[in-house]
């Protein structure tokens, strides 16, 4: 299986975090996977012309996403990850989702039924305010581009790394973390 990870935190922390162990998991399991971090991309905001691209079924800008829409389309499954920010993702994941909406636009979604999906958020508060997020990523932006959702997870981060890289695997507030991404991974793997 070939899954894409898109990581969308602005910073090195804990989404990378789990977006690394997922890929020795992932690895593990004779899978292949590429972390895509959207913060070393070049992706233009969607400036919301639908007037050409309900037409010409193109995204009329030429930056990385272009690139990045040939590996999705590539892809068997793919991890969704990013921090919570107000019950929302950061930009740079609500502008990834915007730029999606080019597969809807073209009808993908048929295609896109056999590919698997897992989103995962992190964020300081309880899981169930995480879990908006985490919800809206997996019900309003997978469903409508078609993807089928295998897991929708949040987890606790302390949100200062104090010169750490995560503290998401240290803290004692996600006790179940190891044991769902081993779970994930047989969903998206199996
Ligand atoms: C602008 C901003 C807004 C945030 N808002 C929330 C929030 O509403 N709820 C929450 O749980 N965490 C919030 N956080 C904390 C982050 O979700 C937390 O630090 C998380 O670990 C960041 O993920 P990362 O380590 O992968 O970068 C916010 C952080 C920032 C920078």
């Amino acid at each position: 299986m070939n899954i894409l990870t898109i990581c969308g935190s602005p910073r090195r922390g804990n989404s990378e975090a789990i977006a690394d162990k997922l890929q020795e998991l992932i690895q593990q399991k004779k899978s292949s996977n590429e972390i895509i971090l959207l913060r070393k991309q070049n992706i233009g905001f969607c400036q919301g012309c639908v007037e050409y691209c309900n037409y010409k079924k193109v995204c009329r800008q030429d930056d990385d996403f272009k690139r990045m829409e040939k590996k999705i389309y590539k892809a068997d499954g793919f991890v969704f990850i990013c921090p919570n920010y107000f019950q929302m993702p950061p930009a740079i994941f609500k502008n990834f989702m915007d730029r999606c909406s080019i597969f809807y636009t073209r009808g993908d979604e048929i295609q896109f039924k056999k590919k698997k999906a897992a989103v995962i958020c992190v964020g300081t508060d309880s899981v169930k305010r995480i879990q908006v997020c985490t919800d809206n990523v997996a019900n309003l932006f997978c469903k409508t581009i078609g993807l089928q959702v295998i897991a929708a997870k949040s987890y606790r981060s302390n949100s200062e790394l104090k010169g750490k890289y995560n503290d998401i695997f240290e803290n004692d507030k996600n006790p179940t973390l190891l044991k769902d991404l081993r779970m994930i991974v047989d969903g998206l793997t199996g």
